[in-house]
């Protein structure tokens, strides 16, 4: 309001004075011609200098709000205005519903929060912007890791930027009661079942879970990798390989996931992720099978790694691959533009990637980001990246969309849930994982 009569007040300085002095012709303004200038100052000057994003994600909990308000700031800081869309709900699904909703009501938020080969698929239906300016001005080529670009460009357009890199095979463990046991961090899936049978006797619950078929899926793709190597979750779970589906590796992950179903409480169902970690920050549970997202509750709630938790890469070797990405919606407007571009650019930017990454639990999307303000826990996830990579045992998340369509995912999951739910036989979770995934196709 006082903007609004500051600019009023000085058309009519400006009209008078031009008008009384009439020093030059050029200058002489009617109120006509002033009021109009005046309005236009008005606008001009609300318009953010760094336009504008409504940005559709799913971080709500503790860790996360703290991370996503790191971008928020340092985006406003830039001089852009930023409209905030979150959708609880972890994973992602009810956020991927909410954001069909609003491209089929034809009015798509200008950032989404993406992954994995939906970023191609939403590309290919021409509905995402092109980020190649951004990219190139940043020199996106040169620091980001090559397999990052490839889930973020669709036929060699930038159309998405990466913004972390989660590992999802990872073990949280309260030390405090695994000493109760006198148990260590389990390295093997046999070590693991004796450290819970042993907690159990104790009358601790040795996993906390929430009951949501993506924490489910989460887990039972944790025991693949473990189970049965980086080589068969390649052929059972990437390629949707028939054999490897119905086959024995796959009868014994079914296997594991009975006894993990015997080592969670009963209120277990539609419990939330972060509600889980709570359960072992508080000693309430030994252990909690979940990305390193679950890193920034524990340290969100003032928690030391080594210390207060545990980290350690859930047994069986490999590393599975989550990375969050942002996609930009083709919408109209040079504001909204300006905006996208700026976030882009913001989020690959040294500075918020240390910022962010350390707040998320994950590790930056960018190369050469100096990783000694990061913990034990980032280190280790860093080094077994790099050597996995080398190894040839990285392998995509499919719980968390990195590996295949959300349809062959949410076939698996069904399944996955149904038996982790019912008494279900091992063998007859493989002949419908095997018949969910050939219907799917
Ligand atoms: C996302 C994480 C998120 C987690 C829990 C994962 O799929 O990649 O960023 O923190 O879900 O919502």
């Amino acid at each position: 309001m006082i903007v609004f009569f500051f600019f009023f007040f000085f058309s009519f300085c400006f009209f008078f004075f031009f008008n009384d002095t009439a020093t030059t012709e050029i200058y002489t303004l009617s109120l006509h011609d002033a009021l109009p200038i005046s309005i236009a100052f008005l606008f001009t000057s609300q318009v953010q200098a760094g336009g504008q994003v409504e940005v559709l994600h799913w971080w709500t909990s503790g860790g996360e709000a703290k991370a996503v308000k790191a971008l928020k700031e340092e985006f406003e800081a830039n001089g852009g205005k930023w409209i905030d869309s979150p959708v609880a709900g972890g994973g992602g699904d009810t956020a991927m519903t909410a954001l069909r909703v609003r491209v089929m009501a034809g009015n798509p938020p200008t950032a989404v929060q993406l992954k994995g080969p939906s970023i191609k698929e939403w590309a290919a239906e021409g509905l995402l912007g092109n980020l190649n300016v951004v990219a190139k001005a940043e020199n996106w080529d040169a620091i980001l890791p090559p397999l990052l670009k490839d889930v973020v460009t669709y036929e060699g357009d930038y159309v998405g930027v990466p913004v972390n890199i989660h590992r999802v095979d990872w073990i949280w463990a309260n030390p405090k009661v695994l000493a109760k046991v006198g148990a260590n961090m389990p390295t093997t899936w046999d070590e693991f079942n004796a450290v819970a049978d042993k907690l159990q006797a104790a009358g601790i619950t040795p996993l906390a879970h929430g009951g949501q078929p993506w924490q489910d899926a989460t887990v039972f793709e944790v025991v693949a990798l473990g189970i049965g190597g980086p080589d068969f979750f390649q052929k059972a779970l990437i390629d949707l390989d028939d054999a490897a589906l119905r086959g024995p590796t796959m009868v014994k992950v079914f296997d594991q996931m009975r006894r993990m179903r015997g080592y969670v409480d009963p209120n277990f169902p539609g419990r939330d992720w972060n509600l889980a970690t709570a359960m072992v920050m508080k000693g309430q549970a030994a252990f909690q099978i979940m990305g390193d997202w679950a890193k920034g509750e524990f340290l969100a709630a003032g928690q030391v790694p080594g210390q207060d938790f545990l980290c350690a890469a859930a047994p069986g070797g490999g590393y599975l691959l989550n990375s969050d990405s942002f996609v930009m919606f083709d919408v109209k407007g040079d504001e909204n533009l300006q905006g996208q571009r700026l976030l882009a650019k913001l989020i690959l930017g040294e500075n918020f990637q240390k910022t962010f990454n350390l707040y998320k639990g994950s590790i930056p999307a960018r190369l050469g980001v100096p990783m000694d303000e990061f913990d034990m826990c980032a280190k280790k996830s860093s080094a077994d990246l790099t050597a996995t990579i080398k190894a040839g045992t990285l392998r995509p998340s499919m719980a968390h969309e990195m590996a295949v369509s959300r349809t062959f995912r949410g076939a698996i999951m069904d399944v996955v849930t149904a038996h982790f739910n019912s008494d279900m036989s091992s063998q007859e979770a493989v002949k419908r994982l095997a018949d969910a995934v050939a219907t799917a196709r």
